[in-house]
């Protein structure tokens, strides 16, 4: 049975390059995507609904409350029923609203409600480019996990040679093809990730626990859910919002981890460990608030259950397990032990002392390490992009894993 089209918003936004968006649909038609085409106020003063209309066999809405969809609600519509959401070129203007949440017509709405991967490909001259707005909003929108076609070098509009120049038609028509076909590469695969710290309660107020984020791990289960996987992510305390079509379940203890896990395991085949896992609990939780006492006090601990090893050692035939270490000496030595010792397929080492890498931070710096004896030591990279890293590196050795398909 054929499949059926990859559908993609295309949102048009007030910038000279509003024009190459009008050849970016037609190439896409072309190529079997279904487009979608929504314009901004200001686009529409650079080029008509009325091209895109024609090129893509589709309306061309711009207000919110406009309603080409019969009997549904247009901006929620375009937002559940597209594959891609792309916004090409991506002005000022709309990268700020998007930042902020002002959801003002059809085109913030609709990719506001979006949970879609959305890719940006900004077009502005060079000064409102470097403006320290637009670079804070862009570091907010790559933070909520959107993506960017980042603009060039050139001669710009304005007159004016500077970065600021939309990127060609043909990059981002790649861009865009690739993030399609990628979005179907893990679909099937079940993933279970854990993420974030672990409190360990030492009376009705006081808990141990760690710095984790759980930016790394949540992460992760964004890239598996943009792959087509089904993802499941445990995530310990955090402040951030659950990934759009994660199943996420919350919890606190190191326990209530373990047992979110276990449940779960068996129906994994990927299972990533990023949680901070606390190794430790107080062995009594007091039932009212500890008072302060004169002079020395301590605190006895008891082991919590080591979950990774657990999974290690009831580990399924092709279920692949991929650890974390985070370590502040013998980085990969102390790593590959505990790859060893939990019976994983890769354990990713952070040196967590290093500047950039660790708990927190936007940032991460990790070799990956294999069973096989590989060694993949990766630069300076965001989260997302080291999470993307890990995936790529996981999805290859089950491919070379595979028994050769008779087709
Ligand atoms: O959350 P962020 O702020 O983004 O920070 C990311 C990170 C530094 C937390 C992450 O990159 C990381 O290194 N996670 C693992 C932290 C850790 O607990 O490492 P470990 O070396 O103590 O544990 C080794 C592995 O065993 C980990 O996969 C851990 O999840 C797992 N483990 C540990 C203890 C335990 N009781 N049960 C476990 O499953």
């Amino acid at each position: 049975m054929p499949s059926s089209p990859k559908r993609v918003v295309l949102g048009v936004s007030g910038s000279i390059a509003a024009y190459k968006a009008a050849d970016l649909a037609s190439r896409l038609v072309k190529s079997g995507v279904e487009v979608f085409p929504i314009l901004t106020a200001d686009a529409a003063r650079f080029v008509q609904p009325a091209t895109f209309r024609a090129l893509t066999h589709h309306p061309c809405p711009i207000d919110v409350f406009e309603e080409p969809y019969p009997g549904e609600i247009a901006h929620i519509w375009l937002a559940r029923n597209c594959d891609l959401f792309a916004i090409v070129p991506a002005s000022m203007n709309v990268i700020a609203r998007l930042a902020n949440g002002l959801a003002e017509d059809m085109l913030t709405a609709a990719a506001m409600a979006c949970t879609a991967p959305i890719l940006l490909a900004p077009g502005m001259n060079t000064g409102m480019w470097n403006n320290p707005a637009t670079q804070a909003n862009l570091a907010k929108l790559r933070d909520y996990g959107y993506f960017f076609i980042e603009p060039t070098s050139g001669r710009l509009a304005c007159r004016t040679e500077g970065v600021g120049r939309m990127a060609d038609v043909e990059t981002i028509f790649a861009a865009i093809h690739e993030m399609l076909a990628r979005q179907d590469s893990w679909r099937g695969i079940k993933v279970l990730v854990t993420a974030g710290p672990t409190r360990e309660p030492l009376d009705p107020v006081r808990y141990l626990s760690n710095r984790s984020s759980g930016k790394m791990g949540y992460a992760l289960a964004e890239a598996a859910r943009l792959r087509g996987a089904e993802v499941t992510l445990v995530s310990g305390p955090t402040a951030l919002a659950a990934p759009g079509g994660v199943e996420v379940v919350h919890v606190e203890t190191a326990a209530q981890m373990r047992d979110a896990v276990l449940l779960r395991s068996n129906s994994a085949d990927i299972v990533f460990a990023a949680a901070a896992v606390a190794d430790y609990r107080p062995s009594e939780i007091a039932a009212q608030k500890i008072k302060k006492a004169l002079g020395d006090s301590s605190l006895e601990l008891t082991p919590n259950d080591d979950i990774l090893a657990l999974l290690g050692s009831r580990k399924l035939p092709g279920q692949r397990l991929v650890g974390f270490a985070a370590e502040t000496e013998d980085l990969l030595a102390s790593a590959r032990r505990k790859l060893d010792d939990k019976q994983l397929d890769w354990i990713v080492a952070n040196d967590v002392t290093a500047e950039g890498a660790g708990f927190d931070g936007d940032t991460n710096i990790v070799t990956l390490l294999g069973r096989g004896g590989e060694e993949i030591a990766l630069p300076l990279l965001t989260k997302r992009e080291v999470a993307e890293r890990i995936l790529e590196t996981v999805q290859e050795n089950v491919n070379r894993d595979a028994p050769p398909s008779d087709n």
